[in-house]
């Protein structure tokens, strides 16, 4: 969807409040691919004393290709996330084996450590390439002013977004609506209290209208972390074991687990199996997942006759557990178990 008065209203904000970066008073593609590049990995204040030390030491990416590792990876110091800085090194020497800065999207999409927004913003801002950058600012600006309440984060997400934001960008400004777009969602439109009452698209905003600024865009709240209790229990019976595979649904898909239980009150095992001997091995073993926390009881039960167990369980020999795949805590279950 085009709305000319949406482009020209950041076109004209652009002109008036953009920042002045150093990067910004230049067309050389070296320069303002480093300044992408740091940018990834710190904001400007940070990013601006990063470039212009780069910029010193290698003021070309010939001098870049040619520098030893270690001075590139000496000057990264401090930004953390290293292959970045292999990446770039890497990029400098194919650029110079190309024989010159590659001034296309997809030639641009190809240097190491550049992705599609990295691209859409070397291409458009020293090219001019009609590429739309696309990230958390361009998320939020658009979701606000169209009242766009898709859940960030998923793949019809991004497709609503790229199309919107592509069907916004002027051809012929490209740096200026990208860049534009960039320092409007930094300065203007920000996560927190945005200058609403100073916003030149105040008029036509959606989440204003509806007061719903705050609510978008609409992000994935994090999964509350849920503990489980869990009771792990290592059957003994003339050298074998029940184990039972795990089916779909769950976590774990297709490993094998042993005789288990979930909120099984004190005593229950003792209650159940009258004729096994039943020995509490390891209390509350913590394991932590993405999204919960398991608390687990190991037991060992041992027992003269194959007591009846729940549905799928299979005996196997003790010794030809390996052969089978286990999630980490039924391995600590059999480390406490001993025996094998
Ligand atoms: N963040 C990433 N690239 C940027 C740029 N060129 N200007 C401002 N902020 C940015």
């Amino acid at each position: 969807m085009k709305d000319p008065v949406f482009t020209r209203t950041i076109l004209r904000w652009f002109t008036e409040n953009g920042r002045d970066l150093p990067w910004r008073r230049t067309r050389d593609p070296y320069a303002i691919w480093l300044s992408e590049i740091i940018l990834q990995q710190t904001r400007i204040a940070q990013g601006t004393a990063y470039w212009e030390r780069f910029m010193e030491a290698f003021p070309t990416v010939g001098d870049l290709a040619s520098a030893p590792e270690d001075a590139v990876m000496r000057l990264w110091e401090g930004l953390g996330y290293y292959s970045r800085a292999r990446n770039l090194h890497a990029a400098a020497r194919q650029i110079v084996a190309q024989g010159r800065f590659p001034d296309t999207y997809e030639g641009i999409l190809a240097l190491k450590g550049v992705g599609p927004y990295t691209a859409a913003a070397i291409g458009s801002i020293a090219f001019g390439l009609p590429a739309a950058v696309v990230d958390g600012n361009v998320y939020r600006v658009l979701a606000r002013y169209f009242g766009i309440a898709e859940e960030i984060g998923t793949t019809a997400a991004a497709k609503t977004f790229r199309t919107l934001a592509e069907d916004l960008l002027p051809p012929e400004e490209a740096s200026a609506f990208n860049q534009g777009m960039m320092d409007f969602g930094a300065l203007q439109c920000t996560p927190v209290s945005p200058g609403c009452g100073s916003c030149p698209l105040a008029e036509g905003c959606e989440a204003l209208r509806t007061g719903r600024v705050a609510l978008l865009p609409v992000k994935k709240r994090p999964v509350a972390v849920k503990t489980r209790r869990l009771t792990y229990v290592h059957v003994r019976c003339d050298g074998r074991t029940a184990i039972r595979r795990r089916g779909s649904g769950d976590i774990w898909q297709g490993l094998w687990e042993p005789l288990a239980y979930e909120d099984a009150p004190d005593g229950f095992l003792q209650a159940a199996f009258p004729e096994a001997r039943i020995t509490l091995l390891r209390k509350a073993v913590r394991h932590v997942l993405t999204h919960r926390i398991l608390l687990c009881d190991f037991y060992l039960m041992e027992t003269q006759t194959p007591p009846a167990l729940p549905d799928g369980y299979v005996w196997v020999a003790e010794k030809d557990l390996d052969g089978y795949g286990k999630p980490r805590l039924f391995e600590l279950l059999l480390e406490a178990a001993g025996g094998r």
